[in-house]
């Protein structure tokens, strides 16, 4: 029998759908043009989704502020795929920092000679394979955005808030997308105040209505109550970088007053002369310890495996070394008030004498101070040039970051709060103990989560849609260590599945 005319319809009228949607040239109708980036120096290839890039200026504060922003459309579904903000912490660092280093739709490959352009290639683990990602430079001074000012943690929310706003009227065909938050390190900090301005903003009528489901924060800050002295307690003695008998003394010299400390001075030396060598970032990586990472052989020429730890799933990326900005070095957390720059924590006595060490960030620095690319990105003249890290003049005035976990999770929010496991900067004890401290009931309880039938990490589900998630092997920038699992659950997370 042949095919009965309704199914003649049927296909003619998918035929039409088809044709009609293959001669929409863009899904961004609204888009403005001028940010539409076309070519980017160094890179041959066609994009597989368009990228647009530019200012948002805010109005409302004297002098105005600019802020930058590089949006990468999804190269799935970007109609219907989540739109994600992504935030690098500091405070002062720039987004590029995730761009370059981490989850952006490139793989930067360093020029032959210093200062020669690098290559760009395609990532194959870009979380703009499955969302539409928004790289912000946040606040005013940080990367591409201007000018620098001095600013603070409920200033900065106000600020974003005021940027994704404008930047929803800029691309109003995205309004209607689930909108989610993420970020790492310092965003701790501005991730969940700014989902909770934004909250605010839908509760009083801000218009257009920012369609917000839930956030992520890697590697986080949270507040003095769990980032402090008892987090890398646990953490080094969890990972045999102190001995039992160090670990038990060390044990009554936790959140301890300012007169106690003399007491303790020789237990927290013997910590620090165990840990002051290692990579903070990323406990098994080498680190460098002259200011410039090439020549650099003074200790132990470190294994070759250790190199290629960055160089896993295809991912060619020179392992990068930095001890600046993006958190805080031993014994330094981040606690309430006044944000001590690199500088002034370098002059302090926290560090006992000791030298910032190496600092590579060639590749980015190469890359977004060349002319040809600041002029394909619309980078403004007026904004300084480009550094991973600036010196911001911050004050942390929101306190712990407990409370705002709390409400947003009880408004229906869904959060991701996920740990590369060997990071000693914001170690995953604190953030397992501050997401346990909730006291939500556990739902999905403590076990492995998968990529490629191998253990990739662990996770525990809560409830109100709190999971806490580590990442086996990663360091503090955990995309930049592990982009395949990385994307693995990131999309999951997104898309509602199990992770
Ligand atoms: C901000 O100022 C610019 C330039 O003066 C103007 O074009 C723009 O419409 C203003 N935006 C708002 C929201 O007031
Ligand atoms: C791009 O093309 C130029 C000129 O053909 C070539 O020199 C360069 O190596 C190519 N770059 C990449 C990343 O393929
Ligand atoms: C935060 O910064 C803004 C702008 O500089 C200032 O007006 C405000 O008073 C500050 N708030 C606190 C609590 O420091
Ligand atoms: C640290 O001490 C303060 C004040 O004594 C106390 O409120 C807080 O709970 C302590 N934190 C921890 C993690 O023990
Ligand atoms: C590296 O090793 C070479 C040869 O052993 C030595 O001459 C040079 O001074 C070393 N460089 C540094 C920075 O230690
Ligand atoms: C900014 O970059 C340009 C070009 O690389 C360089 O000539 C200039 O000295 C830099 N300015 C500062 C203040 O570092
Ligand atoms: C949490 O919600 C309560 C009740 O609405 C409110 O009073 C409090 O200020 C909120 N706290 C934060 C940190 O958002
Ligand atoms: C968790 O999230 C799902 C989907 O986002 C939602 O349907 C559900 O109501 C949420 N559960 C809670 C307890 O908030």
């Amino acid at each position: 029998m042949a095919f009965l005319p309704t199914q003649h319809i049927f296909i003619l009228w998918a035929l039409f759908i088809i044709v009609l949607q293959s001669y929409n040239p863009t899904l961004v109708k609204a888009a403005p043009k001028s940010s539409l980036v076309t070519k980017l120096p160094g890179f041959n290839g066609t994009f597989p989704s368009k990228h647009y890039s530019g200012y948002v200026k805010l109005n409302g504060t004297k002098p105005s502020k600019n802020l930058f922003y590089y949006f990468v459309e999804s190269e799935r579904n970007p109609g219907k795929d989540p739109v994600v903000l992504w935030l690098n912490g500091g405070p002062g660092c720039s987004s590029f920092d995730g761009f370059v280093y981490e989850h952006g739709p490139f793989n930067f490959e360093k020029g032959k000679k210093k200062g020669d352009l690098p290559s760009l290639h395609l990532n194959p683990y870009s979380w703009s394979k499955v969302s539409n990602i928004i790289y912000l430079d946040s606040p005013s001074g940080v990367g591409f955005s201007y000018p620098l000012l001095p600013t603070n943690s409920s200033q900065t929310a106000t600020d974003s808030h005021a940027f994704l706003l404008k930047w929803l009227e800029l691309f109003p065909e995205f309004q209607a997308n689930p909108f989610y938050l993420s970020g790492e390190s310092f965003a701790g900090i501005y991730v969940p105040t700014l989902a909770a301005e934004i909250d605010n903003g839908i509760r009083n009528g801000a218009k257009p209505k920012i369609n917000l489901k839930g956030y992520m924060v890697g590697n986080g800050v949270t507040g003095s109550d769990f980032d402090g002295d008892s987090s890398l307690l646990s953490f080094v003695h969890g990972m045999a970088i102190i001995p039992d008998q160090l670990y038990k003394e060390a044990e009554s010299c936790v959140n301890i007053s300012n007169q106690e400390e003399n007491k303790c001075q020789t237990t927290w030396s013997k910590i620090g002369s165990a840990t002051e060598e290692l990579n903070i970032y990323d406990i098994l990586e080498p680190c460098y310890h002259s200011q410039n990472p090439e020549q650099s052989n003074t200790t132990s020429s470190p294994m070759k495996s250790f190199y290629e730890l960055g160089k896993s799933n295809n991912r060619a990326m020179p392992v990068r070394n930095r001890m600046f900005g993006r958190a805080w070095p031993y014994r330094a957390h981040v606690k309430d008030g006044k944000v001590p720059t690199w500088q002034q924590l370098h002059e302090s006595r926290l560090l006992h004498g000791l030298s910032v060490p190496c600092f590579d960030d060639e590749v980015a620095n190469t890359y977004l101070n060349d002319a040809r690319v600041r002029k394909a990105i619309h980078a403004s003249p007026k904004a300084q040039n480009w550094s991973l890290c600036v010196g911001l003049d911050y004050y942390q005035d929101l306190g712990s970051m407990i409370p705002f976990h709390k409400n947003l999770t009880a408004k229906g929010y869904k959060a991701l709060i996920y740990s590369g496991d060997h990071d000693m900067c914001v170690p995953y004890t604190g953030t397992e103990r501050w997401t346990a401290s909730m006291g939500y009931e556990i739902v999905d309880e403590w076990r492995p989560w998968f990529t490629d039938n191998q253990v990739a990490g662990f996770l525990q589900g809560y409830a109100h849609n709190l999971t806490f998630l580590t990442i086996k092997g990663a360091g503090h920038t955990v995309p930049e260590y592990k982009p395949s699992e990385s994307l693995h659950f990131y999309d999951n997370w997104l898309q509602g599945n199990k992770i």
